[in-house]
């Protein structure tokens, strides 16, 4: 149609040659979920500061919020703007957590470079089926697509509700080989937002299952592996955002090492949000602490994408790994 956007366009690249890299480099290439402009900005930033290949990845809300017709002239500011800051580095617009074909579809008409559709919570084969329609479209287009196995383990689920929505490791081989699918999330303990795990004080949160990853891993050797909910829920941010008026007391991620050995496995993506809401949040909660009369945007929003700067340095140098790959 001749309304429609398509990636290369804009400037962006699908995933294929950044998860290739990764895979024989030992490393994992960021996706860092933006909402908004400042967010954007402090993800390129960051990223074209340590040379590293980016994933900005958008949710189905955060698509709404931004505006779906805004979001292609963002991602091509973002390539501009690394253009501007005088090092170009691969950038993949993604949809996160697609929930149907028809939003699959429209990101993909939209510029999107990358998708995932979100089958986890349907029976394998319904899965599958919704996974293969998305791909048989997606990669007319050259885009890459993105699916998942298991279910992420929320913080209110019993222990036995956990294990059972662990990625079956049996299941990934004939899910990859039939859907055509480009990289697969599993589960293997990590989860979404800033309360992970009941932890008490002075404990440790309960270690990766790299026992699953390692059987998967042996399964389809090659292939792209995702986690997502793999914030650290960075430790300083908590305490800033404490310290200043909010109250954030349990709240604990994934612990670095867990991280960085995933880096070394054939986990090529590695989905970050809430440490970036978390140190934007941090920064934004101090300025207003110390400056009640403060009403510019500006004076709150620039010390929040500054720290996001910082955090998304910090993840690529110290965690991640994809620090000058690009
Ligand atoms: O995995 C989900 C991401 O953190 C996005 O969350 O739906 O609130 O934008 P959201
Ligand atoms: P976090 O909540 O741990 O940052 O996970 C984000 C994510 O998985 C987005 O898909
Ligand atoms: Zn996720």
């Amino acid at each position: 149609m001749i309304n429609n956007i398509y990636y290369q366009d804009l400037g962006l690249v699908n995933t294929s040659d950044m998860f290739r890299q990764a895979m024989d480099e030992g490393f994992a290439v960021p996706a860092y979920n933006f909402n908004n402009m400042e967010q954007l900005q402090g993800i390129v930033t960051g990223c074209v500061a340590s040379k590293s290949p980016v994933i900005l990845q958008v949710s189905g809300s955060a698509r709404q919020y931004a505006h779906s017709a805004m979001l292609p002239h963002l991602a091509a500011g973002a390539v501009a703007m690394a253009e501007a800051l005088g090092h170009p580095i691969p950038m993949a617009l993604h949809l996160d957590h697609g929930s149907s074909f028809d939003l699959c579809r429209a990101c993909i008409e939209s510029g999107f470079s990358s998708v995932m559709i979100d089958g986890s919570h349907l029976s394998f084969q319904e899965n599958m089926a919704l996974t293969r329609e998305v791909v048989n479209f997606a990669h007319d287009f050259d885009v890459s697509v993105e699916a998942e196995l298991g279910v992420l383990a929320g913080i209110e689920d019993e222990v036995v509700a956990e294990r059972s929505h662990y990625t079956r490791p049996e299941e990934v081989e004939e899910f990859v080989g039939k859907t055509g699918v480009d990289s697969l999330a599993i589960s293997i303990g990590t989860s979404h937002g800033a309360y992970k795990f009941k932890v008490k004080p002075g404990e440790e949160p309960p270690p990766l299952r790299f026992d699953i990853l390692e059987e998967v891993e042996k399964r389809v050797p090659g292939f792209p592996i995702v986690l997502h909910g793999a914030s650290s829920v960075m430790p300083q941010y908590v305490a800033m955002i404490n310290q200043y008026g909010g109250k954030m007391d349990d709240a604990v991620g994934i612990p670095e090492d867990q991280l960085r050995r995933a880096t070394q496995s054939a986990v090529c993506k590695i989905n970050i949000d809430s440490d970036g809401r978390l140190a934007m949040t941090a920064a934004i909660r101090k300025v207003l602490a110390e400056n009640p009369g403060e009403f510019d945007p500006r004076k709150y929003l620039g010390p929040a994408r500054e720290a996001l700067v910082e955090m998304v340095q910090y993840k690529n140098e110290k965690v991640l790994g994809s620090a000058n790959r690009a």
